[in-house]
């Protein structure tokens, strides 16, 4: 079963008169349960197609679906829906609250999406080996460990998709293993869909398959 496409994706940035086209032509189609890497040089758009396929930024031209929905025509609100519903988002700079302790960043999608889980987020730092850090701030926790609330985070609404940007780009070998383990463990015992941007090969390799982007094309 599919449950993300891209169709004739296109992406150019207009800044006064200078036009730079990002994407050109993408078309991709995710199976439920894959684990797909995307690889490329540095500047070949692999996180404008991620930010597209997650909605977090409009397209000029082509479609997303998620599922079923057809993304790109929708408004805010019903994206961030959907967006709440199917996605969880990992960035390769973590991007966790800093005011917020660990747990506290893990329940805030629940609150925001008005979920009253209480549970649920004190069992998904369980999951990322975590529970021990529950009242520590991100300022308090290793590289590896503020990757792993942040993967916690994007996992607490229970979205079939995970989308993430270079995830262990910021990381020693050490910690990039651990968060490599964990993405492939939630793809093989949880079903997940994963969808990850690497620069490292040996990364990519593992995955199911791999999606090769030079020059906003996939080669
Ligand atoms: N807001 C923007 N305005 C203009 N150009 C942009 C904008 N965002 C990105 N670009 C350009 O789009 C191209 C692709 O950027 P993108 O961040 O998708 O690359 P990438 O493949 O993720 O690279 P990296 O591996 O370095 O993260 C780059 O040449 C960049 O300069
Ligand atoms: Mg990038």
């Amino acid at each position: 079963m599919t449950i993300m496409r891209a169709v004739e994706l296109g992406k150019t940035y207009r800044d006064g008169e200078r036009e730079t086209e990002v994407l050109r032509g993408i078309n991709l189609e995710i199976k439920k349960g894959e684990f797909v890497a995307i690889a490329g040089p540095s500047g070949s758009g692999k996180s404008t197609l991620l930010g597209l396929l997650a909605g977090l930024d409009k397209p000029t031209t082509g479609h997303v679906f998620i599922g079923e929905n057809e993304i790109t025509s929708l408004g805010e609100n019903k994206l961030a829906k959907i967006r709440g519903k199917m996605l969880g988002f990992v960035f390769q700079s973590f991007n966790l609250i800093p005011t917020l302790t660990a747990l506290e960043n893990v329940e805030l999608p629940l609150l925001l999406n008005g979920i009253s889980e209480p549970k649920r987020a004190k069992e998904l730092l369980d999951l990322v080996g975590l529970s021990h850090r529950n009242k520590h701030y991100p300022t308090q926790l290793s590289g590896g460990e503020q990757q792993r609330v942040a993967i916690a985070r994007a996992l607490v609404c229970e979205p079939p998709i995970i989308l993430a940007d270079e995830p262990t780009g910021n990381l020693d070998s050490k910690n990039s293993q651990i968060i490599k383990d964990l993405l492939f463990r939630l793809c093989q015992d949880q079903e997940k869909t994963v969808l990850v941007v690497t620069h490292d090969l040996e990364f990519a390799k593992q995955a199911q398959r791999i999606i090769h982007i030079n020059d906003g094309q996939i080669q």
